[in-house]
């Protein structure tokens, strides 16, 4: 059944790779706002819990599916599903993941676009001297202007897209080799940065020392909902990722790396964020825009700040940019898999995300009281169910159809380890991570 593809050029490529995908908005904007949302210590021990123990197990199931299969998601979960004599529907999986990365492109795009603005914005020096509370006001009359925001908007979804019509792995695989070095560095000395604030201790017992008292089934669904977010489980994108994996790698090994790599990314950013929330008195709760008023804040203290400032948006781009070309190939791929050619299924992409994400630009101004659902504005819907409810629901069916549907030699073979090794993931997956997202999910919507 191997439909010959291309191949990353080393296993080094296929981790950078798959970490270029996981390593982006979640950990340095989503991670902070939405643990600041969510109090902090409590949140971060739970995301942990789950990405060690739901979204490893199924990033596995998801990139084996695609290594088995060789082929778009559709298309491999179909060949999958009549091997095993299972029924042609799982296919549609594959669509229901296309559905969640469109949805979660739309406002992806348009946060991007924020970093564009910003970037230009510390290489201008605007941010020079400028006080906290003057960049606090310089974001909110930045996204009270839809112009600016479509316009960085369509910027970025433009880079992103031409990326993926050229077809991904050769591009990527330079990018990410230079890029996740970069932006560990540059993390690491901001980190070292806040270390010297005011704020470092607090913000070190505020995310480190949970109060359990605070936790609540929305807690708990949001930090499952992360957990898939941060590593780009649960959307059949980095099943179009392991259809190019080579032949000899370990699966598992693969996953734990980027895993922890992403993790520690994440914490090295909310480190030197709330420190500087702690700093100068802002609130953690303080949403979406948090990322983008703290950190100009703490690199306008630093000497050379403005030259840091571009420099580390120049890096969050580029993190952000490999992220969305993920998110982009497995809509692609499916239209590709229904005949469409690559250029075509390319621009009807890039048009109904360019659409979409209209309603996320405008939902900070013109549109900001248009609440169809839940009392929640387009924005403030497609940042979050996608993520938190449909990336769960679409990993919960992988891990099924990985665990339970697909015949366990060509699992255990596309897993690429030894029987303890393949026991050990199935022990987990089948008996921890299926019924815990269940059981979570279920809760959270209830
Ligand atoms: N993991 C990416 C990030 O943290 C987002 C993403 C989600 C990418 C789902 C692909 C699929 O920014």
């Amino acid at each position: 059944m191997s439909e010959t593809l291309e191949r990353w050029g080393s296993k080094r490529a296929f981790i950078l790779a798959v970490t270029g995908a996981a390593v982006g908005l979640g950990n340095i904007w989503r991670f902070p706002y939405v643990a600041g949302e969510n109090g902090g210590a409590a949140f971060l021990l739970i995301y942990v819990a789950f990405v060690l123990l739901l979204g490893l197990p199924v990033m596995m199931a998801e990139i084996l599916i695609g290594r088995a299969g060789r082929r778009g998601p559709m298309q491999s979960l179909g060949a999958l599903a009549a091997e095993a004599g299972a029924s042609s529907h799982w296919r549609w999986l594959g669509l229901f993941g296309a559905f969640t990365v469109f949805c979660i492109l739309s406002f992806y795009s348009v946060v991007s676009g924020w970093s564009i603005e910003f970037l230009v914005a510390s290489v201008n020096g605007n941010f020079d001297g400028a006080s906290a509370a003057e960049i606090g006001a310089g974001f909110e009359s930045f996204l009270a202007s839809p112009g600016l925001l479509i316009f960085n908007h369509s910027l970025f979804l433009f880079m992103t897209m031409t990326v993926v019509a050229a077809g991904v792995a050769k591009g990527l695989e330079r990018l990410n080799n230079l890029l996740m070095p970069l932006l560990y560095g540059l993390l690491l000395l901001l980190a070292g940065y806040a270390a010297t604030t005011d704020g470092f201790g607090t913000a070190l017992s505020w995310l480190f020392l949970p109060s359990f008292g605070d936790v609540t089934t929305s807690v708990v669904l949001h930090a499952m909902g992360h957990a898939f977010f941060t590593l780009a489980v649960g959307a059949c994108a980095l099943m179009a990722y392991g259809a190019y994996m080579p032949d000899d790698q370990s699966l598992p090994k693969a996953a734990f790396a980027v895993a922890v790599l992403d993790i520690s990314v994440a914490l090295l950013a909310g480190i030197a964020i709330f420190s500087v929330v702690f700093a100068q008195g802002l609130d953690p709760a303080d949403g979406p825009g948090l990322m983008f008023v703290t950190l100009p804040i703490a690199f306008s203290e630093l000497p050379w700040g403005s030259l840091w400032l571009s420099v580390f948006f120049l890096l969050l781009l580029l993190a952000t940019w490999t992220s969305a070309i993920n998110l982009a190939e497995p809509m692609v791929a499916t239209l590709q898999g229904l005949g469409w050619r690559r250029s075509v299924s390319t621009l009807a992409v890039a048009l109904s995300v360019w659409l979409i994400g209209l309603l996320s630009a405008f939902s900070f101004s013109t549109m900001a009281e248009f609440r169809p659902l839940f009392g929640r504005n387009v924005f403030e819907l497609v940042s979050s169910i996608p993520p938190d409810i449909f990336l769960p629901m679409g990993g919960l069916l992988i891990a099924i159809f990985a665990a339970w549907v697909m015949p366990q030699v060509r699992v255990k073979s596309a897993l690429g380890v030894g029987e303890r090794g393949y026991l050990l993931w199935r022990t987990i997956i089948r008996w921890v991570s299926i019924p815990l997202t269940f059981i979570v999910l279920l809760g959270g919507l209830l």
